[in-house]
């Protein structure tokens, strides 16, 4: 991650490789015009163009974006990372943007950071091999520099972008390097000790009676995990619950699934992923509200050991679940983290998950669903969600789900919908049945945790980090801060 500072430089007396230099329109093109009107620069939002300053700025070469007339917040955050991308080779930027406010600086430092992102641990360093250059310092250009305001906001840019930025890389680990005990490992080394821990391991699970946990893990060498993260500030105004779905690889266990599908599900494990990166971020950034955090950790694997259609499974909550499709294991660990959150008595709990296909189908890839079981919460994290700069929007949890969640004609619940129509909704209205009266909103990233295709904007290829900075921003608004 580079190094961001503040300055209140004239962006043509900037010291940097490399300027990026956000036009408006035409007077923040000033003596640029005719340069940016023969390279073909028309103003659409995003749009950059690399050419050499000719002496008319100190950077050797100027980016430049187009920004709309009244950039939001998102605006910046994308046309960072987009003039970050277009500085290649250069090692240090200086970045004019024109905030507005200090909300804005903090948003261009958001997208510096979380745009610099690459996952290189697998690639092999050739003996001589030239590395690629680095973007290692970004000076932000604003006259709000020397203001504390300014500053603590970059500082908390860091600290969110710190903490999507590890999301992404336990992400990205190949699933065989980071079965469940080496998943509870990575997250209890980022956590250091700004968070108190503990982890049940299968025998606890046990004891502990949280057969959703326990028969989606069962089928694997490597056995399940629970582990909690706690972080209690000396006078917290609330209680914030976070679960998080951890399958470190989901081969859909014996109702397996055909190979195509299974190539990107080393991404299962995104919603423990973003809950625990989460936590640890709020609790640097001392938000002055308690947050326990639920990693719902297994391996969803076939075996002779595995959970069979047709078994049924005791949960923590006492209820009994009769498995259809070991595919559906997501809600099964979940269910148990839910019902442990809600034992707690939390004023609120989110879980987050990649739990259906059918989100992805209904919403697309680049948009998470939120379902609960009150609407005014629910609006809250829409609301977190729409500052943070991540995509989400609500879907029901229609009436019709009550019945066919309760249709198991031997056990309690039945764990996979008997319809081919609705899959989230189904399996949302299942989660429900765990979490007691606590107001509970469900945010299924199923679609924006893994990025397929090509990176653009500040999002790598890969896994993303999504839910991190809406659950942040969250915390920040129920704490008061
Ligand atoms: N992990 C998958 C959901 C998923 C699919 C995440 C695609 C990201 C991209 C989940 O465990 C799963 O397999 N869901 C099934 C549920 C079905 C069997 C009810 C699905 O969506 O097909
Ligand atoms: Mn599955
Ligand atoms: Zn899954």
């Amino acid at each position: 991650m580079p190094t961001v500072t503040l300055s209140t430089s004239k962006p043509t007396t900037a010291r940097a490789d490399v300027l990026i230099l956000g036009i408006r329109g035409d007077e923040d093109k000033a003596e640029l015009a005719a340069t940016l009107d023969l390279m073909g620069f028309t103003g659409e939002k995003g749009q950059t163009v690399r050419f050499p300053s000719g002496g008319l700025a100190k950077a050797p070469v100027v980016v430049a974006v187009a920004l709309p007339e009244e950039p939001t917040a998102e605006d910046l955050r994308r046309a960072a990372a987009k003039g970050l991308r277009a500085a290649t080779n250069a090692t240090s930027v200086a970045v004019a943007l024109h905030p507005a406010g200090v909300d804005e600086v903090e948003a261009i430092a958001e997208g510096l950071e979380l745009g610099s992102y690459r996952y290189e641990a697998y690639k092999s360093t050739k003996k001589g091999a030239a590395k690629k250059p680095e973007i290692t310092s970004a000076v932000i250009l604003t006259p709000f520099a020397r203001q504390t305001t300014a500053t603590k906001a970059v500082e908390r840019a860091a600290t969110v972008a710190a903490a999507v930025n590890v999301a992404r890389d336990w992400v990205n680990t190949p699933p065989g390097d980071k079965r469940p005990a080496d998943l509870v490992e990575a997250f209890s080394q980022h956590a250091g000790n700004d968070v108190k821990i503990s982890v049940w391991d299968e025998k606890r699970l046990a004891k502990e009676s949280c057969g959703g946990i326990l028969g989606v893990g069962q089928g694997s060498d490597s056995p399940p995990r629970l582990m909690t993260l706690t972080y209690e500030p000396a006078k917290p105004v609330s209680h914030l619950a976070l679960v998080g779905k951890g399958i470190t690889f989901d081969s859909g266990g014996l109702s397996i699934k055909p190979g195509a599908s299974m190539q990107t599900m080393k991404l299962d494990m995104a919603g423990a992923a973003a809950v625990v990166a989460a936590t640890v971020a709020i609790a640097r950034l001392g938000l002055p509200i308690k947050v326990t955090a639920y990693a719902c950790i297994a391996e969803n694997m076939p075996s002779g050991r595995a959970t069979r259609p047709g078994d049924v499974l005791t949960m923590r909550s006492g209820s009994t679940v009769e498995v259809h499709n070991t595919d559906a294991e997501g809600r099964l660990v979940l269910a148990d983290g839910l019902a442990l959150a809600a034992e707690s008595k939390p004023d609120h709990i989110v879980d987050v998950a990649t739990l259906t296909g059918a989100c992805v189908v209904a919403l697309g890839q680049h948009t998470s669903g939120v379902l609960g079981n009150d609407d005014g919460f629910g609006e809250r994290v829409l609301a977190a969600a729409k500052t943070a700069g991540e995509s989400m929007w609500p879907l029901p949890i229609a009436e019709e789900m009550k019945g066919l969640v309760t249709s198991s004609s031997i056990a309690d619940l039945r764990q996979h919908n008997p319809k081919p129509y609705g899959g989230t909704l189904f399996a949302a209205a299942f989660l429900r049945e765990f979490v007691g009266d606590v107001p509970w909103a469900h945010l299924d990233i199923a679609g924006p945790s893994f990025n397929e295709g090509g990176a653009f904007d500040y999002t790598p290829v890969g896994g993303t980090g999504t839910g991190v900075r809406t659950l942040v921003k969250l915390a920040t608004e129920l704490s008061g801060s």
